[in-house]
């Protein structure tokens, strides 16, 4: 059973507890108060976060995911580069030698989630939610995407997610990997990633290797804000939208899932279903998606 899950000091619940408390105390609330989205507005067939945590746990546990779950943490420091980026981001170096970064419930930047259209309570399941289903679509997508893991450290839950070596900022991916490109425009389409700018991937060039980084502010609703969508556009402007066989299979394995690869059971239902419904209109159009077309 998942640490998270478990009765001990370093539940999820316990996690959770503090994790609110402190994020009442350390979040700058908004000027206009109480208008967060209503993420967690009750209706009938709304599970509560804590239930849609427990079953995004209990999804976890590919290799990828088992490594970032387990493996004891030894350095947790606060990330500060030239450009740390708007949420709170911890590096991490794991008891293995393995690097990654975890971005806490609480270091989500209030504002920024309310400007994207999300409750910041779902901007960590976002991140987790797009490598689960990348990891589902298969190699071509669990590849490009940094595997990433709901993990509490020092009763701080959050998104922990593998990292990606290489540069930002270029954009020689299109270049010298163009089918990775290529699946990244259609991914990003699938999520509806708002905030797809050339800071947000990782290139390695000695592995020629592309990563795709912090998908917080994804499985957006029709008419919210897109940032930039890099991929979608690259590849629309080489008038190469039209899907290739493998990317209609991928969508219809995605319909045809009970539960949208597990996605429909920890996402909110209202993005649930925008999600089948971007997967439907790309099969009916046999089309990424346009730029915003959430
Ligand atoms: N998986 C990863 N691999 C490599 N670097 C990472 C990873 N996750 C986070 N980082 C580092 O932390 C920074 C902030 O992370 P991220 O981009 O996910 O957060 P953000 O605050 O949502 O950013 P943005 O400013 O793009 O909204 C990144 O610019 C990068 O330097
Ligand atoms: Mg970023």
């Amino acid at each position: 059973m998942l640490a998270l899950l478990t009765g001990t000091e370093s539940t999820w619940d316990h996690g959770r507890a503090s994790t609110l408390a402190a994020r009442d105390a350390k979040r700058a609330r908004p000027a206009n108060g109480d208008v967060l989205p209503a993420a967690t507005s009750s209706t009938l067939a709304r599970m509560s976060l804590q239930d849609r945590v427990d079953e995004l746990a209990a999804q976890q546990g590919s290799t990828e995911e088992d490594r970032l779950l387990h493996t004891q943490i030894v350095r947790y420091e606060r990330h500060g580069t030239a450009h740390p980026g708007v949420n709170e981001t911890y590096y991490v170096v794991l008891d293995d030698g393995h690097e990654a970064f975890h971005k806490p419930f609480t270091g989500v930047a209030v504002p920024t989630a309310q400007h994207y259209g999300h409750h910041p309570d779902e901007v960590p399941m976002h991140e987790c939610g797009a490598w689960r289903l990348a990891h589902r679509l298969g190699p071509a997508y669990a590849e490009i995407v940094a595997p990433c893991v709901l993990r509490a450290h020092e009763g701080e839950a959050g998104a922990l997610s593998a990292r990606q070596f290489g540069l930002p900022l270029t954009d020689e991916p299109l270049t010298r990997v163009p089918d990775r490109a290529r699946a990244a425009a259609f991914f990003d389409s699938l999520i509806a990633q708002q905030d797809r700018h050339a800071g947000n991937y990782r290139w390695d060039g000695n592995a020629e290797k592309l990563g795709l980084i912090d998908h917080g502010f994804a499985f957006a609703r029709p008419g919210q804000y897109v940032n930039q969508s890099f991929f979608v556009a690259w590849r629309w402007a080489r008038d190469e939208q039209a899907l290739i066989d493998a990317e209609q299979q991928a969508l219809r394995n995605l319909l045809e899932s009970r539960d949208l690869h597990g996605l429909g059971r920890f996402l909110l239902p209202e993005e649930a279903e925008a999600l089948a419904a971007r997967a439907d209109l790309m099969l009916e159009r046999s089309s990424i998606l346009a730029v915003g077309e959430f």
